[in-house]
């Protein structure tokens, strides 16, 4: 039998978007939905015991759908123990999830690999949200380790000093001052107006706007994933949804950039508790380097409306976004996984063997 290789992998477990990616190459990303058929007929129809990703999505109408984390942490891992049946099942929606990334980096074979893996959670997750995450995953990996999502981010663009990384993701938006170590937890900040929070912002707006009309909340993300702004715009952006079952032209330019507007105060707030308690000499060099990343960084206008916030808070800043914001996650924790020295590993190995 043929030994099996070590793999690195980093991955960015995601509300919205799983994301891998392995030292072999294999980038990878999927939304965080599983899908079980509800009764007889739909797992005759879908002919799987389980669904994933777009796939869960698409078949919503048959299926059970599940979101394993809820504001960017294992759902139940805070109070596992009064909902353990609940905490279980939702384990295992991880679990499979995991299963089929690990399945994508090894074109199947993960029999063929001892796998390292580095996964990405909210700057502000607490001990019970990542000791959950290494349960869940340690017997998929040779070792794991848990690190902060921006400082994924970070550490794979090589922003390393005097930087402010800010992820915009599903559940969270994760604030991570770096000053050329590794983050402590007063450099980060969590807050918990992101993309989800848009999304029933402006569900709510319509509802309001347009009674009659029938839409779901994917309808709204989509549309917003396609048009999100918090700048003003001559453009009209119209969705046609039904309205009676008569499909019909709604001008939704207003809603949308009020509920993406919506994320704006707190985060600003939280820039500005960042920069005020940094090291004065450096305040300067941190207020330039203002680096936006995640699905959210997305938005027009969102760089432009923070300055815009900073100038009067703070004298001066200037917003960036990274280039890659699906995957910058994942490649930095790959990153991480690969400079961790074998030692390390083999330590935490020991480590796990003697609490055992
Ligand atoms: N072009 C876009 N404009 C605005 N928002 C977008 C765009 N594309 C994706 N998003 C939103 O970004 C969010 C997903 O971002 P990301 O993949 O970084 O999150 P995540 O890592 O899954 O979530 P979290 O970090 O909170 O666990 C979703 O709310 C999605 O609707
Ligand atoms: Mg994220």
């Amino acid at each position: 039998m043929r030994e099996p290789k070590i793999m690195n992998v980093g991955i960015d477990f995601g509300s919205s978007i799983s994301v891998i990616a392995a030292d072999n190459g294999v980038r990878a990303c999927v939304p965080s939905y599983v899908g079980f058929p509800k009764d007889m007929i739909s797992r005759r129809l879908l002919g799987k015991e389980f669904l994933i990703g777009d796939d869960a999505i698409k078949n919503r109408l048959s299926c059970n759908v599940f979101r394993p984390l809820e504001r960017g942490v294992l759902k139940y891992s805070d109070h596992a123990e009064e909902n353990l049946a609940d905490y279980q099942h939702i384990t295992w929606v991880a679990q499979l999830l995991f299963k089929h990334l690990i399945g994508l980096a090894t074109q199947g074979r993960p029999q063929d690999y001892l796998i390292r893996a580095v996964i990405g959670t909210p700057a502000l997750a607490n001990e019970n949200n990542n000791q959950a995450l290494i349960d869940l995953t340690e017997s998929m990996f040779d070792g794991v380790q848990i690190v902060s999502e921006p400082f994924t981010v970070a550490y794979g663009t090589g922003l390393l000093n005097n930087t402010l990384i800010i992820d915009i993701g599903g559940g969270t938006v994760d604030l991570c001052r770096m000053s050329g170590v590794y983050p402590t937890k007063e450099d980060q900040l969590t807050t918990y107006k992101a993309g989800d929070y848009i999304d029933n912002v402006f569900f709510d707006l319509l509802d309001a706007k347009y009674p009659d009309a029938n839409y779901t909340i994917n309808m709204l993300r989509s549309f917003k994933e396609e048009h999100a702004l918090v700048s003003n715009t001559d453009e009209k952006l119209i969705l046609t949804l039904p309205v009676c079952g008569k499909p019909t032209d709604l001008d939704l330019t207003d809603e949308l950039r009020q509920a993406c507007s919506a994320i704006v105060p707190e985060i600003a707030d939280a820039i500005k508790y960042l920069v005020s308690t940094y090291d004065p000499e450096f305040q300067e060099e941190l207020k330039a380097n203002i680096v936006l990343a995640g699905g959210g960084s997305q938005i027009i206008g969102l760089g432009e409306e923070l300055e815009k916030h900073m100038l009067e808070a703070l004298g001066y800043g200037s917003v960036r976004k990274i280039p890659d914001p699906v995957y910058a996650g994942a490649n930095g924790a790959l990153m991480y996984c690969k400079d961790t020295p074998d030692e390390l590993w083999a330590e935490m190995k020991q480590k796990k063997t003697e609490k055992a």
